[in-house]
């Protein structure tokens, strides 16, 4: 059993800590900010090719793709909806092959091919799948559109590649544009407007009809 005296004790050294951590913060703050500025940022130079056109950027190496393309070349197309590679609203094609731009890198691209939805058609000359999205009305609110269209487009080269899916039944066969395997590889891409019927007819369409 304690005395009265080391209780009291007790007591006070645990105030006194709490005050002292309460003080922490401000310790804590002073010491990095005692007169040394902030490290520069560090830079590295890029190169990317973007819907066929060359650029050669300064970035910091920490932009994604993502970044790179919507605040740098101003390509506002592609969007950022999670920004955590859950959602897919900023699919674009690097080399042939979709990936969500917000999950990787700038400069890990370094020479690459990149396609936004500004370099698959203009309002003059749709592409395909852009033209099947407007007749069957793929799209409400158009926010996830852009990501939705590109996945698409490489989706169906997918296929045509005889690249394999999670529900492809035999994974040396050949593979057929079904339904059942655009929607397996297109469930990266949410629709908070859930037209997801709508997209997988624009889909069927420009595959031709064979789903
Ligand atoms: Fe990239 Fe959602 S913004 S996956
Ligand atoms: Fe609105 Fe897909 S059209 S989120």
């Amino acid at each position: 059993m304690p005395k009265t005296g080391e209780l009291d004790f007790s007591r006070r050294g645990v105030l006194a800590g709490s005050a002292a951590t309460m003080a922490m913060p401000s310790v804590a703050v002073a010491v990095p900010g005692s007169g040394r500025p902030p490290a520069a940022a560090q830079t590295m130079a890029t190169k990317l090719v973007v819907n066929g056109q060359p650029h050669d950027l300064v970035l910091d190496p920490r932009t994604t793709l993502l970044d790179a393309l919507r605040e740098h070349l101003h390509l506002t197309g592609t969007k950022k909806g999670c920004d955590h590679g859950q959602c897919g609203a900023c699919t674009v094609i690097v080399d042939g092959r979709r990936i969500n731009s917000c999950l990787t890198l700038a400069v890990m691209h370094e020479g690459d091919v990149v396609t936004t939805i500004e370099g698959l058609g203009t309002p003059d000359r749709l592409h395909p799948m852009q033209a099947a999205f407007i007749k069957h009305d793929g799209y409400q609110c158009g926010y996830c559109t852009p990501g939705q269209i590109c996945s698409a487009v490489a989706v169906l080269d997918e296929i045509k590649a005889g690249i394999p899916s999670h529900v492809s039944e035999d994974i040396t066969a050949s593979m057929h544009p079904t339904n059942m395997e655009m929607r397996e590889r297109m469930s990266g891409n949410i629709c908070r407007c859930g037209a997801y019927s709508n997209i997988a007819e624009a889909m069927a369409e420009v595959a031709g009809g064979e789903a």
